[in-house]
């Protein structure tokens, strides 16, 4: 029979490359996104759109409620909307801080408490979450993001234990840079130019952070590497994808600190005189 997946925030960039992967794979995809009517989209038998903000907790058990009737089960679950509000800390508002941590934390929450019922009943189900290289090492101007991807990962590794006798896998899907629109219209740039003494480091970290997202990876590789997890069968609960993630993780994880942060400095503060 064929399987489903519900993905959150399918209308661009990696939600989107997995959207058409896994519709090309022959599984059905509960597509969700805030404006199903602008994606130029047409449904299908084996996808269908549904308006979901996660932000919106009516909507995400509207669109949940709507993908179970129409496809009858969901298999598996893709965390994947969110956007890196990046810049100067102390310029940022508390709504900005706020709405950062209401995305990509609590939205994410809302999703899996939502669709928790559904996988207990069928003792099976497969969550898997977008956190990013980002939720294990840090680069500098990107405080609030990490702190948000630092804590699904944390979130999801203590999630995996309670769900495994449940017959509900947890995977973690830790993207590196990705050529998406992360880096453009979905950035949330903070910065207050009054705040002087910030500004050589801003700009400076920031040319080379935005280069970098320009040479990123293609978001179908992490597509693949999303549908490896959903369907390997494995217990693995961690799957890096994407330069620098699968040889920058391991770094951070063997290297002192004080080496690891020369070689963060070096590559990113390339630009300060
Ligand atoms: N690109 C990278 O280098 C990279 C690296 C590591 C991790 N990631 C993670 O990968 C995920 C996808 O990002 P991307 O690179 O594909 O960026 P993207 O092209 O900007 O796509 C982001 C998606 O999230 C959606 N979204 C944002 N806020 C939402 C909300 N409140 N409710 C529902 N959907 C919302 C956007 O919808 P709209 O079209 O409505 O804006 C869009 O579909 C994010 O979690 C990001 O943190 C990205």
């Amino acid at each position: 029979m064929r399987k489903t997946i519900l993905i959150t925030g399918a209308s661009a960039g990696i939600g989107k490359a997995t959207m058409d992967h896994f519709v090309r794979n022959n599984w059905n995809v509960a597509a969700t996104m805030r404006n199903p009517e602008n994606s130029g989209l047409n449904e299908s038998a084996s996808l269908k759109l549904y308006t979901l903000d996660v932000t919106n907790e009516e909507s995400v058990k509207d669109a949940l409620a709507g993908a179970i009737r129409d496809f009858g089960r969901i298999d598996a679950v893709l965390n994947n909307a969110g956007y890196g509000a990046v810049g100067v800390f102390e310029a940022s508002t508390p709504e900005q801080i706020r709405r950062q941590y209401e995305t990509n934390v609590f939205g994410t929450m809302s999703v899996i408490q939502a669709i928790l019922p559904h996988f207990r009943e069928h003792r099976a189900g497969t969550i898997i979450n977008v956190t990013s290289v980002g939720g294990k090492v840090t680069f500098p101007l990107y405080s609030l993001y990490h702190g948000s991807k630092w804590a699904l990962e944390g979130f999801s590794e203590s999630l995996h234990y309670e769900l495994k006798p449940l017959g509900i896998n947890v995977k973690i899907i830790e993207p590196g840079v990705i050529k998406t629109d992360f880096y453009s219209r979905s950035q949330d740039f903070i910065n207050n130019e009054a705040l002087a003494e910030y500004q050589p480091y801003v700009k400076a970290v920031s040319a080379v952070m935005q280069q970098s997202g320009a040479n990123g990876v293609r978001p179908e590789v992490v597509a693949e590497m999303i549908f490896k997890a959903a369907t390997d069968g494995s217990a693995r609960l961690r799957y890096a994808v994407g330069s620098p993630a699968p040889w920058l993780l391991p770094l951070r994880k063997f290297l002192p600190e004080k080496w690891f942060f020369a070689i963060v400095r070096a590559s990113v503060e390339k630009g300060l005189k």
